[in-house]
């Protein structure tokens, strides 16, 4: 896409509402006009008292659509500013012109929808009004800022409850049986890197000693633990056992709030894996079938059948763990309606406390534009109608959704959704999407959230991201240096970043 921006807007804030509207378009220096490729102009000017206007103009082949939005300077703004405002409203406008497509989140981006749901409770707007402010002036569709606002609700009711002290560790174990096509997780599959799991376990260890002696220092108060990856059910029994006595040396692990291990791949679920998990304090596990239909599975590449799906479910019920989670994935290649209302119908019946409905994410923006399927259109083809009927079951069913989430390139600009049983929600997951407390990562690919609340005179609220090295590899080059009482290694600077911060 060509795009010239005239006034002071964010630049990435204006292609990221564009691609809503033509998704996939990337928008570099060298982008020629040809058939097919849109051009766009926007402009946003201050007006008299604080007020601001934009214009915005689209061209594509032969057709061309303009808008004007002026966004008064009175009006009661609580997240965005009123150029913003004006530029969204502008774009939406032309585009919903152009197109005939209304987005189903409006011109809500670069925000969590929960996040600015919570934003209007908190500043007193009330649960009907903050769904109209949501409709109104962000123009979502009226079951989206519904969702955006049941979910803000839940979350800070359990907020509330939360201990000010609290933090999350964040354990990574980034290796798995074999590659799913659609994923672009970091994480080792061939039989040569799968050979470093000991290692890597060793080093984990070791980290797991160090972030909790971090945690004491800090005088903070461990809630969750959330066991991740990739798929760690890969790891044997005995390497599980390793994992879980090392945790147990650093934590009574019957004092947290939830223990989650993320097995996923059924194909990796033993009853004496989750055995050893229920022994050791696990309250919350994840089997993913991400669909019930064997062809589907095939064609993502999955290894693993629905009938593995059912052995290994129903292992996880008897192992007595509190919480199932079970993830699904809405707008799959192959996949339609049919088939994704049966998957959701059948998860329904075996009850698990936890459900989670992603919408699939084409990892690189070129595969959109490559692929004609209708999944790919505008509008997420069946994805959409899928994720509607996902949340409509949900809630008939007795869940809740509890957290959520949205990714770009995902089919349709569509949604992630967590749904539970009330009292079983994901804690792990609303601490990590509300970023209220610091969740302190160990392994490859993890990040580190240092979150600091309140005191006025440091800035008021902070949050810091440490990414940990990305691949295995690193991850146990630096915990040789460690070992070898390397002064400089990245590892003692990752402790001293931790202390720093919270000075
Ligand atoms: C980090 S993955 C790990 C889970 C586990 N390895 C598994 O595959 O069951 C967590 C979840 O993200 C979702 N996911 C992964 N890639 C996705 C994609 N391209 N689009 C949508 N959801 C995706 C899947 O539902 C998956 O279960
Ligand atoms: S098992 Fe999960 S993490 Fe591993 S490749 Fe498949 S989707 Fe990705």
């Amino acid at each position: 896409m060509i795009l010239h921006i005239d006034g002071e807007i964010n630049k990435y804030y204006v292609q990221t509402l564009f691609m809503v509207f033509f998704p996939g378009s990337t928008f570099g220096e060298n982008e020629e006009l040809r058939e097919g490729v849109p051009e766009a102009w926007v402009s946003v000017y201050p007006d008299r008292d604080g007020a601001y206007t934009s214009y915005v103009r689209i061209r594509l082949n032969d057709k061309s659509c303009e808008a004007t939005e002026t966004v008064s300077g009175k009006e009661d703004i609580t997240i965005s500013t009123h150029a913003s405002l004006a530029v969204g409203r502008a774009i939406f406008a032309a585009g919903k012109e152009m197109l005939g497509h209304i987005p189903p989140w409006g011109i809500l981006t670069g925000i969590r929808p929960a996040k600015m749901a919570g934003a209007l409770l908190a500043d007193g707007k009330g649960i009907i009004r903050s769904k109209r402010i949501l409709r109104d002036e962000y123009f979502l569709a009226p079951q989206k800022a519904a969702l955006a606002v049941s979910v803000a609700a839940t979350e800070n009711k359990i907020l509330k409850k939360i201990p000010k002290n609290g933090c999350s560790v964040y354990i990574s174990i980034p290796f798995c049986p074999s590659r799913c096509s659609y994923c672009s997780f970091v994480s080792y599959t061939n039989a040569k890197l799968l050979s470093l799991i000991d290692d890597y376990l060793q080093a984990i260890c070791e980290d797991i000693d160090q972030t909790f002696s971090v945690i004491k220092e800090l005088g903070m108060q461990v809630l969750t633990v959330y066991i991740g990856g990739g798929t760690p059910t890969i790891l044997s029994p005995d390497q599980l056992r390793i994992l879980f006595k090392r945790i147990r040396k650093n934590i009574d692990t019957n004092t947290l709030m939830e223990f989650t291990l993320e097995a996923g791949r059924p194909d990796t679920i033993t009853s004496e894996k989750l055995a050893i998990a229920k022994r050791y304090g696990v309250t919350r596990i994840s089997v993913n079938p991400q669909t019930l239909n064997d062809d589907i599975l095939k064609e993502i590449g999955r290894r693993h059948t629905v009938e593995d799906f059912y052995r290994a479910f129903e292992l996880a019920k008897k192992s007595g763990i509190r919480d199932i989670n079970v993830d699904l994935i809405a707008g799959l290649p192959g996949d339609d309606f049919k088939n994704f209302s049966e998957t959701m119908d059948k998860i329904i019946d075996l009850a698990p406390t936890n459900i989670t409905v992603h919408t699939f994410c084409v990892k690189k923006a070129a595969d959109v534009l490559k692929k004609n399927a209708d999944v790919y259109s505008l509008t997420g083809g069946d994805a959409s109608k899928s994720v509607f009927y996902s949340q409509l079951k949900a809630k008939f069913s007795g869940y809740k959704p509890y957290y959520m989430y949205r990714q770009k390139n995902t089919v349709g600009n569509l949604e992630n959704v967590g749904f539970s049983f009330e009292g079983h929600e994901g804690l792990y997951n609303i601490f990590m999407m509300e970023e209220t407390q610091p969740i302190f990562a160990i392994g490859a690919g993890a990040v580190t959230k240092l979150v600091r609340q309140g005191d006025a005179d440091k800035g008021g609220y902070r949050i810091e991201r440490i990414f940990r090295p990305k691949y295995p590899y690193e991850f146990l080059r630096d915990a040789e240096k460690k070992r070898n009482g390397d002064e400089e290694s990245a590892v003692k600077s990752y402790r001293c970043r931790i202390l720093e911060f919270y000075r």
